[in-house]
């Protein structure tokens, strides 16, 4: 199936970064918030992240003016019935995401795709909230969406090699590499990255090096591009314990169970860049 409307819903940090790949990459874009102030300021955020983009000469001025033309934020959920593919890139809660995929379902043309983001959940679950698991997968991009270089395809149990190989060909259009995975948490990338960083939390926790030290001896020993805490922070506190959360319930795996303070963190409302602190301060 060609794709050429994408609906995004959810305006966080993924849903910015997607809408954002899309629509430089041709696609026209419909973006749903649930305010109109948050819509306001998501495609604010976009125009920003754009110039910086004409700034740095990775993109021309007609480029950026393009993807703006393609890009329209809304809040009713109806503006994406004619869309032909829809991500959602709500928080991760199972519950949130099975009870917009139902409303989605109900919405959408039959042709439309619907896509999760999930990083974590299982796909099955949202599919079978509709009447149409057959065209459910998870498109997983990652954090920053627009520079990332890869999509993890996820194909739950119900999905059609049609609706794979269209959100393939999508991922491939907005200039990612794709991999395909099955449903299963974590697919690949979370499912060997979060045992890593719920670790160095707790290396941290126990007193054993600094935060600094761990993410310096991180970026020189292995030559990651930022160490473990700069990620957490990046990726953001509360979506990381929820990852490790979904991945403890599948496998009851220790290395996956969450480290006491990573969640008092999150209680504190310490989520990273987000919220302005985490494990650095980006308020200074
Ligand atoms: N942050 C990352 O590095 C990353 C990377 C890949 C995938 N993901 C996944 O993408 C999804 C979104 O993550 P994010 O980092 O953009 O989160 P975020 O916290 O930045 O944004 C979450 C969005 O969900 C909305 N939301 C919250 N509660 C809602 C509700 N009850 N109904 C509808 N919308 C609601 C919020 O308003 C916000 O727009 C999650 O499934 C996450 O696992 C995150």
């Amino acid at each position: 199936m060609s794709i050429k409307q994408v609906g995004i819903v959810g305006s966080g940090i993924m849903g910015a970064g997607i809408a954002e790949s899309a629509a430089v990459h041709g696609f026209e874009v419909v973006l749903r918030s649930r305010s109109q102030s948050t819509a306001d300021s998501m495609v604010a955020g976009l125009e920003k992240s754009l110039a910086k983009q004409v700034d740095k000469g990775k993109l021309s001025e007609a480029e950026r003016d393009g993807a703006l033309e393609r890009l329209s934020a809304v809040t009713d959920l109806g503006a994406l019935s004619g869309c032909d593919l829809v991500i959602e890139t709500v928080v991760e809660d199972l519950a949130v995401k099975k009870h917009l995929f139902s409303e989605l379902d109900r919405i959408c043309g039959e042709h439309t795709i619907l896509a999760t983001n999930t990083s974590t959940l299982a796909v099955v679950d949202m599919a079978m909230e509709t009447g149409r698991p057959e065209k459910v997968c998870g498109i997983h991009f990652f954090n920053p969406a627009p520079v990332m270089g890869l999509v993890e395809i996820v194909r739950p149990l119900t999905a059609s090699d049609d609706t794979i190989s269209s959100a393939r060909a999508f991922a491939e259009a907005c200039g990612k590499d794709a991999v395909e995975v099955k449903d299963q948490a974590g697919f690949i990338v979370n499912a060997l990255l979060f045992p890593y960083l719920n670790n160095a939390v707790r290396l941290l926790e126990s007193g054993v090096a600094s935060r600094d030290d761990i993410d310096a001896a991180m970026k020189g020993g292995c030559g990651f591009p930022m160490g473990p805490f700069a990620l957490l922070d990046l990726v953001g506190l509360d979506t990381s314990v929820a990852i490790l959360d979904a991945l403890y319930d599948e496998f009851r795996d220790p290395h996956f169970a969450v480290v006491p303070l990573l969640r008092r963190m999150v209680a504190a409302e310490l989520y990273g860049r987000k919220s302005g602190k985490g494990f650095y301060d980006y308020h200074r």
